[in-house]
């Protein structure tokens, strides 16, 4: 199976984690990204945000959320009263994934397998423990999956707090909608309230 387990160190916290997943070749992921996309923000981060997977412009850059999707995500935060420079903000997959749209020679992104997400699953189990956030904010299906298993839905429990065990720690966590989910809907400005709304529950607990 694939996994990113044999390339993980054994120590030398946040650091080495990000200079180690820059090598990773644990799925056939990293052959067509630019490169690895690890989480970005302090150790001491209060929350932890996970996302889906780098986009385009988080490939080319080296950096999570910086995007289309990155900015409304910020502008979010920012209305619902978290500071970003308190936020590390992650994916559950940390390589780029597309195809290409021939007539435009754009890169479309596509969505990862649980196999993919699977294989980049001890990367985003190290993150925690190392940052040890008081709290996570879960954005969208493949992060909640990807930290609560195959039964979560996002419509079921989006605006609540979860306790749960992740890899032996109790975390408490708050799932939300993804932001590009907030870009695709129809009624974009009613999403948008709707994604402030959870983060404005996260940022009561902090
Ligand atoms: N979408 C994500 O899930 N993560 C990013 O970093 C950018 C867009
Ligand atoms: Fe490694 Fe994850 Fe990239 Fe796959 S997507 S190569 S597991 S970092």
């Amino acid at each position: 199976a694939y996994t990113a387990e044999p390339y993980l160190p054994d120590r030398g916290g946040l650091p080495a984690l990000r200079e180690a997943a820059a090598g990773c070749r644990g799925c056939p992921l990293h052959r067509d990204a630019t490169q690895t996309v690890f989480g970005e923000g302090t150790a001491k981060a209060r929350v932890m945000l996970v996302g889906e997977q780098p986009g385009d412009q988080e490939d080319r850059q080296g950096k999570p959320f910086v995007g289309p999707a990155g900015k409304l995500l910020h502008r979010a935060l920012a209305e619902a009263g978290i500071d970003p420079a308190e936020a590390y903000v992650t994916n559950a997959v940390k390589h780029f994934k597309f195809t290409w749209d021939e007539p435009r020679k754009r890169r479309i992104h596509k969505a990862p397998t649980l196999r993919e997400a699977a294989a980049c699953g001890p990367w985003l189990a190290a993150e925690p423990a190392a940052v040890e956030p008081e709290l996570i904010v879960v954005l969208g299906a493949t992060a909640g999956k990807a930290l609560l298993g195959s039964s979560f839905r996002v419509t079921q429990v989006r605006g609540t707090v979860l306790e749960e065990e992740i890899h032996g720690h109790a975390e408490r966590l708050v799932p939300t909608v993804h932001p590009s989910s907030v870009l695709r809907a129809d009624d974009r400005e009613a999403a948008y309230q709707g994604l402030v709304s959870d983060l404005e529950v996260a940022a009561r607990l902090l």
